[in-house]
């Protein structure tokens, strides 16, 4: 059976969350390997309409196993008010699992992010707000407190102690109420009351899954072109949205992964501040935002728009070694009467350029366009290739010339359905 990664490979929000419902149909394991709750992937199934932000789109299927990687930042509070969520839904949360080793994203780390944004000032990132950032400097500091440091009380005492004496210094420094030991320790028993259950080994799961040829499904957050190496430095997030990493953050050895799905708007869109190479500010970018419904699924900000970026897909399946790519929201071009693509960037100075270069000269980029057809027809109901509008097959086959690897499924509407395997 193939391991199968989804991964973004725009600036995030491309519709992971949808693909992977639709593929963990047939999983036996789907596992988030990276970010947190600044994740929103959108579900649309016959089961309803719903917004993860931590447990794993593949929870829909009740047989299989959703487990919070390694990697992951968790939330403790957050996991427990989505998994009420879904149980309120009549969702079964009985496969949500998390790795003993995920590290917890505590309160104060919401607050150190406002903290680290305020001071950034007219150079803020536009983060999520949820606390990413400062978890992953704790965990990279090795001041982290891990998921399953909750079922060690002494040892979780004493690994709370050595964060909150940095922490504090933070606080204290800018003016914020500093955190007590007492309460936080007793929130930390409230969740390891609530959560222990699902506390896991991964590794032994994971074998087994693996030895007995199980479908498994890694399940990327954002998307490249954040990642925190190879995407639009320091306007990224604090973790590695990219295939590799989904390897180390779930515990599955690289040489199980074969499969690598990108998954792509058939446009662009981007939330936070940083470098974003041909956005639309007019009356077309508008039309897509509208016409997409392109508000943050986390945070309700309206996202900045563009038209497909060939070089940036480029940089994407290079890094991700993808071997193809998921194209979605092809039914929000439906209405337009030509619809553009970038193929390169033009620099300053006029020389034409076809890869990603680093931030400083990516800001001044310009982007070259080339124009095709509108299909001017609706697409929302198609479920074949071949009934697809003519202009449609032309502008994907395009999409692939230019990525250099197959289209596996294009999706053209949000609702589970609404996509078919090419
Ligand atoms: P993710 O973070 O990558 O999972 O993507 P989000 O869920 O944040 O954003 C994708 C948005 O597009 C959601 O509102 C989806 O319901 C919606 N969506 C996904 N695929 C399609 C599609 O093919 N057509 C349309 N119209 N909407 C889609
Ligand atoms: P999904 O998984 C879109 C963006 C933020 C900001 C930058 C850093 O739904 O695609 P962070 O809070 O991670 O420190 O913010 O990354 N960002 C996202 N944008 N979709 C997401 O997740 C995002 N997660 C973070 O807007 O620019
Ligand atoms: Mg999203």
């Amino acid at each position: 059976m193939p391991v199968t990664v989804v991964v973004g490979c725009q600036y995030g929000d491309e519709g992971k969350g949808r693909i992977i419902d639709f593929l963990a149909r047939n999983a036996d394991l789907v596992m988030r390997f990276q970010g947190g709750d600044n994740a929103g992937h959108t579900v649309i199934n016959d089961q309803g309409r719903f917004q993860l932000h931590l447990i794993p789109s593949g929870i829909f299927n009740s047989k299989s196993k959703n487990l919070i990687g390694t990697g992951v930042v968790v939330n403790p509070d957050a996991l427990l008010r989505e998994i009420d969520e879904l149980e309120s839904s009549g969702i079964d949360t009985s496969g949500i699992l998390i790795s003993n080793r995920a590290h917890m994203l505590l309160p104060h780390h919401r607050i150190l992010d406002s903290i680290d944004e305020e001071s950034r000032g007219s150079h803020s990132i536009g983060t999520t707000s949820r606390g990413i950032g400062p978890a992953y400097r704790d965990k990279t500091g090795r001041t982290g407190v891990r998921i399953g440091d909750l079922q060690h009380p002494d040892y979780l005492k004493m690994r709370l102690e050595l964060q909150l004496k940095q922490v504090n210094l933070i606080l204290s420094n800018f003016g914020k109420p500093l955190v007590e030991i007492d309460s936080l320790i007793e929130q930390c028993v409230g969740w390891a009351t609530k959560l222990s259950e699902r506390i896991v080994e991964p590794i032994p799961l994971i074998k087994d899954a693996i030895q007995g040829n199980q479908y498994i499904l890694l399940e990327g957050q954002l998307g490249s072109m954040k990642d925190l190496d190879w995407g639009t430095y320091p306007f990224v997030t604090s973790s590695n949205p990219t295939a590799a990493f989904a390897s180390v953050g779930s515990g599955v050895p690289h040489h199980y992964i074969n499969d690598v799905v990108g998954v792509a708007k058939a446009y662009q869109t981007s939330v936070g501040e940083g470098p974003f190479p041909g956005e639309l500010l007019d009356r077309i970018g508008d039309r897509l935002r509208d016409i997409g419904k392109e508000y943050g699924a986390t945070t309700g900000r309206p996202r900045r728009t563009g038209w497909y970026d060939a070089v940036a897909i480029q940089h994407s399946i290079w890094l991700n070694g993808m071997t193809s790519i998921a194209v979605t929201k092809l039914d929000v071009l439906d209405e337009f009467e030509e619809i553009k693509i970038c193929n390169a960037y033009q620099l300053p100075g006029g020389d034409i350029i076809h890869y990603v270069p680093d931030t400083p000269v990516f800001e001044k980029v310009t982007p070259i366009l080339e124009t095709w057809p509108g299909w001017k027809q609706p697409t929302t109901h198609v479920r074949r290739w071949d009934d697809l509008p003519q202009e449609a097959r032309s502008y994907l086959e395009r999409l692939q010339e230019l990525a250099g690897i197959p289209i596996s499924y294009v999706s053209v509407g949000a609702e589970r359905e609404a996509m078919f395997a090419v």
